[in-house]
């Protein structure tokens, strides 16, 4: 077999990399034939996992990235400008769960959940996106949740639907389904941008620290998606929302909503307000 010339193996970064599901997506872009670089808060446990991973592929190299903190993502984005010049990929994957009851939900658990998992994927793709547009094919992958989906959390059926301790962390990853989509659209729309392609991913409930090892998936299974959409050809998706089966719903159908919510709304507001006058915006 011919190995690629090193400056033609396309250039990847996983954040949050050095344990779970992050390390799995390494080793899965890593057997791709990518030079992957393990990002990761604590450079001992990173570069332990990247040793680890070396047996199976050797181009995986330890990065230190706190995505709490710019001045990491800084140097880290100037030592893959001065190395390669370009990011082929990108995973954000680094994220936090603080489980709370929901009713003692604080705003300082919120902003310390949103720090990493909505504001740490901002300034991760702040940091990068010039490396991003140098390169041909971009692909850039956010870690959502299904606790994300409107339509599964608001189904008392779904153990999403059951879930009360996790206001901070399904928020975070419905907003960054959100910022996904916002990205998608700017990236459609701007000139030397239309290149990149964004989407986010939810793994399912994959056994890692995250969740105590209580998942019932393996990390192996739960990279599946990732690796998908850090590898779409250039006419897959952008802005989407993917999990092994596809599409994952945002939101209820509207259809769902027309019949009795509808209807009991405005019968229990004509009856509160009195009926709105003519030609007030209905709906
Ligand atoms: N497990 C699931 O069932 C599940 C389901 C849906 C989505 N996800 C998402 O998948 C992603 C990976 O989660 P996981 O299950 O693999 O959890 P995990 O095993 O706890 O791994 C999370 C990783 O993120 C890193 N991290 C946390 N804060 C960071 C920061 N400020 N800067 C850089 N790295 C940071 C952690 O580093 P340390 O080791 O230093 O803490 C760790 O490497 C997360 O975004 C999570 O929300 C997981």
């Amino acid at each position: 077999m011919t190995m690629a010339p090193l400056e033609d193996k396309p250039v990847a970064l996983v954040t949050g990399a050095n344990q779970g599901l992050g390390k799995e997506v390494v080793r899965q872009l890593g057997r791709c034939g990518m030079t992957v670089y393990l990002g990761s808060r604590d450079m001992a446990r990173g570069a332990a996992a990247a040793e680890e991973l070396a047996a199976e592929s050797p181009d995986i190299v330890p990065l230190r990235v706190d995505v709490t903190n710019a001045e990491t993502l800084a140097l880290a984005a100037e030592t893959l400008g001065a190395r390669h010049g370009r990011l082929d990929v990108l995973v954000a994957n680094a994220g936090v769960l603080h489980r709370m009851p929901a009713l003692e939900t604080t705003a300082a658990n919120m902003m310390a959940t949103y720090d990493t998992n909505v504001f740490g994927v901002v300034r991760t793709i702040e940091a990068m996106l010039p490396l991003l547009r140098s390169a041909r094919h971009p692909r850039v992958v956010t870690l959502a949740s299904t606790s994300a989906s409107l339509a599964l959390s608001s189904d008392p059926a779904t153990m999403f639907g059951r879930s009360d301790t996790i206001v901070a962390y399904a928020s975070s990853k419905a907003a960054v389904t959100m910022l996904t989509v916002q990205y998608a659209n700017a990236f459609r729309r701007q000139a030397g941008y239309a290149h990149i392609k964004i989407n986010a991913a939810t793994p399912g409930h994959i056994a890692t620290g995250l969740n105590d090892y209580a998942g019932t998936r393996t990390v192996e299974q739960g990279a599946a998606i990732v690796l998908t959409l850090a590898t779409l050809p250039d006419d897959g998706p952008s802005g989407g929302f993917f999990n092994d089966a596809g599409s994952v719903p945002w939101y209820r159908l509207a259809g769902r909503l027309k019949g009795g919510v509808r209807r009991s709304v405005r019968s229990s507001t004509a009856a509160r307000c009195g009926a709105p006058p003519r030609g007030s915006a209905a709906g």
